[in-house]
């Protein structure tokens, strides 16, 4: 089985969108509320301890018909279900895409290669467990005999921005260790975090799943000679372990193999936190903090497997995005999450949803002719309020924007949350209405306004929330590249940058530069002055 390659744009709901668009485009969300008393109560979904409000769109009940039968003529349910069922939907590679199985509670088999891949998927679980307990309880001792009190999670892409962003979102729940991310190659950052550590009670996690990538082994380089000024290579298997489906790559390293915990090929790296790459989050938060991360994930998962897509939290979200990106022409979309916790959830969405989904050429190997990838960007409010905001409420451009928001805080300090929380039910407010021209007031405190939002309404952040909501996010991303006729699940667009640094490496290293194109063989010529 294979997804079906279709083209949106020859589809009818298309094709009916396109005129409908032409009808609704001029429309005002207020009238819109206006002329429905019961919009909100039509265009909301309540679902566990999430409300997703959508009334805030620039769409009429049969924008959300049309949108819908798009779904279904994309053939979407099928493609979720190949989706949970391990067929090989990463085509371009060759590859079931299955990091729904890594939180998967079921006890059917998922078979890939002819082996039911759920007991190998518990057992690593169960080494995470018992590993992440040693050191966390100072069981395990370091080359000196002390507990381990730092960890570095040295990774690059989705080998750490998954494990950073949840480290950081759950810092609430965190034990005594300090859990620290080494991902870019600058030799400056390395640098100043090593004069911050001790090796006698330091643990290096060396995350790569290919374990070739160039950043990660020059860091764990770097930190192992750091390493061993003050240890022996007998006293590596104690600090270093490896997370990677390259056994022998890790083990060339010097990382023994019972220190290596696997990755697998149906995992993709931006989506791998649930696996072994979780294993800094395990050390952070503890084992049964992870256990509930992925409890909140597989609940996602079931909802967007079995809800009607019309209370569908993903599938609607997916739809009102694409009816953006592609009938309105929006190319952005801003997304804004109301806690500071919440500072690298973006960063992190940003590799899941460009990598995934930034692709020009279908599934039938044609160019599309329509637009795909929506670029996402964001930083937590109320910060972003100070910042960028201006251009979403006053600019040119319509950038759709979902706002996360949590009923409750962490520490208490009502005040500050109540605060908080009149800000986020503010803005989108304030995007909605805008302020109308009127007699004395300077149009340049005119608002527009008809700027459209979701609203993502949440109990608490908890592990489980967190885990439903980045899950959330994952099947987003996945409908709108079904839709989009896209492979979401390769991402050959990272090779080619990463064959020209390896070339200009060595040119660089030997001091003979090959012919490139003048601008950059101009910048070369004055950096090696
Ligand atoms: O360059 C992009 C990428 O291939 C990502 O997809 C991946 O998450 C990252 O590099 C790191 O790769 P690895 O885990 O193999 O080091």
């Amino acid at each position: 089985m294979a997804l079906k390659a279709i083209n949106p744009s020859k589809t009818t709901s298309w094709q009916k969108l396109q005129v409908h668009f032409e009808q609704v485009k001029g429309q005002k969300m207020q009238n819109l509320f206006a002329a429905d008393a019961k919009r909100t109560e039509k265009m909301h979904v309540n679902w566990q301890d999430f409300c997703l409000d959508y009334s805030k769109n620039i769409a009429t009940d049969q924008t959300i018909e049309l949108l819908l039968q798009l779904a279904q003529e994309m053939d979407l349910k099928n493609s979720i279900e190949q989706l949970f069922n391990g067929a090989i939907i990463n085509q371009t590679e060759h590859r079931a895409v299955l990091h729904t199985a890594l939180r998967s509670k079921q006890s059917e088999p998922i078979v890939i290669d002819n082996q039911d891949i759920i007991p190998e998927i518990e057992r690593v679980k169960a080494r995470m467990k018992a590993f992440s307990q040693k050191i966390i309880s100072g069981q395990h001792k370091g080359f000196a005999g002390h507990p381990i009190t730092d960890i570095v999670n040295v990774g690059i892409g989705g080998s750490d921005l998954g494990p950073a962003m949840i480290t950081e979102a759950l810092q609430f729940y965190k034990n005594r260790l300090n859990v620290h991310f080494v991902s870019n190659i600058d030799g400056d950052y390395i640098q100043d975090l090593l004069e911050t550590l001790v090796p006698e009670t330091t643990l290096f996690v060396v995350v790569s799943k290919t374990f070739t990538t160039q950043e990660t082994l020059t860091n764990a380089n770097t930190i192992k000679d750091w390493f061993l000024k003050s240890a022996n290579e007998k006293d590596v298997s104690k600090h270093f372990v490896a997370v990677s489906t390259n056994l022998l790559k890790a083990q060339e390293f010097g990382i023994a193999s019972d220190n290596v915990f696997p990755m697998w090929d149906w995992v993709g790296g931006r989506f791998s936190l649930w696996g072994a790459v979780g294993l800094s989050i395990c050390l952070s938060i503890g084992y049964d903090h992870f256990e509930m991360l992925l409890e909140g994930a597989n609940q996602m998962d079931l909802h967007f497997k079995n809800a009607e897509f019309d209370s569908n939290i993903p599938v609607m979200m997916a739809l009102l995005s694409i009816w953006y990106n592609n009938f309105f022409g929006s190319q952005t979309e801003a997304i804004i999450p109301y806690s500071q916790y919440l500072h690298k959830l973006v960063p992190y969405l940003q590799q899941g949803i460009m990598e995934s989904n930034g692709k020009h050429v279908g599934r039938d190997a044609e160019r599309v002719t329509y637009q795909t990838g929506t670029i996402v960007w964001g930083e937590p409010g109320t910060n972003s309020q100070h910042a960028f905001f201006q251009l979403i409420h006053q600019g040119t451009k319509l950038i759709p924007t979902d706002f996360i928001g949590f009923k409750k805080s962490l520490h208490g300090h009502k005040e500050h949350h109540d605060k908080l929380m009149s800000n986020f039910f503010a803005q989108s407010e304030a995007l909605l209405m805008g302020r109308p021209p009127k007699l004395g007031l300077t149009p340049f405190k005119v608002f527009e306004g008809n700027k459209p939002s979701n609203t993502l309404l949440i109990d608490k952040l908890t592990p489980k929330s967190l885990g439903s909501l980045v899950a959330l996010y994952e099947h987003k991303l996945f409908v709108q590249g079904v839709i989009w006729n896209i492979f979401s699940f390769d991402q050959w667009g990272v090779e080619l940058g990463k064959e020209l640094a390896n070339s200009i490496l060595e040119e660089i290293q030997t001091g003979k530069l090959a012919k490139h194109d003048s601008s950059t063989q101009f910048l070369l010529n004055r950096f090696l002055k």
